[in-house]
């Protein structure tokens, strides 16, 4: 719990204390039925998290990696292919195209929206890529075919879709939303002239249920979807072993199923992620507004194309470690999604990315701020947690508001 002395990065304790009662039904349910693994709670849950997203089928399985790992496996993605996604994300993106026998390739963010660069990845499929004699597309960098992009839907904001499917198409790749971070994010599709949910826009997508997700459960969970019956039913069979029917195993599959009780915990507080989302985009326009005259932080951006879900609320300021050390001396929480871009970490020091070579995610990482950011934030802490800010800054050399980075 908070107390507006000591604010919290994120408030986990509150929205458990204010569902304590149905939560704990769930644990009586499930204990009084002994149905443990998979069953009616799971398959309620997989319903309901379906309509949610706006799509055909939910699966759910036992973490955001093993779903994406088993979308795009289910997809066709396989040994010897490459993958291109972006180097700010959390490493489960990479290693789930790992894990299903891919391999990573990257290519820069946009510098407002810290997603996918559109650009970037037309350069990238355009110059970086050719095709051979049999009209597969290769990568220069290691001679593979290119079949798949995972844009990372990050901190709750989903990557400008519409240009990243027309690229997909034209390159004849497979698209899978890495949306672990977005459940109910949404995306005006110019091309539907509608607005589209996070997970429904790909061939598949996975999410990631870890508890301090805007959905979270209490444990590990995650979720797959897709608007393909096949590539549902394939990543069914992924998750539990190769088998359709039991003891009869069609494929070698793995150990990737949801608990019983994880599936009844996460049905209850999806009644909630609505109005938790529409917190987080209120709190999110109140910190936009009481930061905008400050000189010294560069806020988020929100397209008008989006309706973000702020899982997380991601300034850029230039002496970051003062900054947070400050508000740390202060009892403010903050974080950093992610100090080190993938391109630079030791585990793919193998693939010799340079920094220079993706500068805009480079640059970025070594600016960012997570503030406190939750729906049960009070507008109290806010104001107290800009204060803060006001005071450090005030004495700070003044930078300028836009910190512009020249792509490579
Ligand atoms: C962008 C992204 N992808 C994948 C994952 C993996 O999800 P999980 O931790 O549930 O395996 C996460 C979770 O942190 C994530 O943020």
């Amino acid at each position: 719990m908070s107390d507006a002395k000591n604010i919290p990065f994120l408030d986990l304790i509150t929205p458990h204390a204010e569902l304590e009662q149905e939560l704990t039904e769930v644990f009586r349910r499930a204990l009084s039925t002994a149905g443990f693994i998979g069953g009616p709670m799971v398959e309620k849950f997989e319903t309901s998290f379906a309509e949610f997203c706006a799509v055909g089928h939910a699966v759910a399985v036992s973490s955001g990696t093993d779903a994406l790992r088993f979308a795009l496996m289910a997809c066709g993605v396989g040994p010897g292919d490459v993958v291109v996604t972006v180097p700010n994300t959390f490493i489960a993106t990479t290693e789930a195209i790992s894990q299903a026998g891919a391999l990573p390739e990257f290519v820069d963010v946009d510098q407002r929206t810290y997603n996918i660069s559109v650009q970037m990845l037309e350069r990238f499929l355009e110059k970086q890529c050719v095709r051979n004699s049999s009209g597969k597309l290769i990568s220069l960098r290691n001679g593979r075919p290119v079949v798949a992009v995972v844009p990372v839907h990050l901190y709750g904001q989903m990557a400008d879709m519409d240009p990243i499917l027309e690229l997909a198409d034209r390159f004849g790749l497979i698209v899978v939303e890495d949306a672990c971070q977005a459940h109910g994010a949404q995306y005006f599709s110019r091309k539907n002239d509608r607005w589209c949910t996070a997970g429904s826009m790909g061939r598949a997508a996975a999410f990631s249920f870890y508890p301090g997700k805007n959905l979270g459960a209490c444990g590990e969970a995650g979720a797959a979807t897709t608007n393909d019956p096949a590539i549902a039913a394939k990543i069914r069979m992924l998750r539990d072993h190769g088998q359709a029917h039991k003891y009869y195993h069609d494929i070698e599959g793995y150990n990737g199923r949801l608990d019983s009780i994880q599936a009844g915990l996460l049905q209850v507080k999806l009644a909630h992620l609505p109005g938790w989302n529409q917190l987080r985009r209120d709190r999110a326009v109140d910190y936009n507004r009481l930061l905008a005259e400050n000189e010294a932080v560069v806020c988020p951006h929100e397209p008008s194309w989006s309706k973000a879900v702020y899982h997380l609320y991601v300034i850029r300021t230039q002496d970051r470690d003062g900054f947070m050390k400050q508000l740390k001396e202060a009892g403010i929480a903050t974080g950093i999604h992610y100090p080190v871009p993938l391109h630079m970490q030791k585990a793919y020091a193998s693939m010799h990315y340079s920094e220079a070579d993706l500068p805009v995610a480079t640059r970025v990482a070594a600016e960012i701020v997570s503030l406190p950011m939750f729906p049960q934030i009070t507008s109290l802490q806010q104001a107290r947690v800009v204060e803060q800010i006001r005071a450090i800054t005030s004495t700070a050399p003044q930078s300028p508001k836009a910190f512009a980075v020249q792509p490579a």
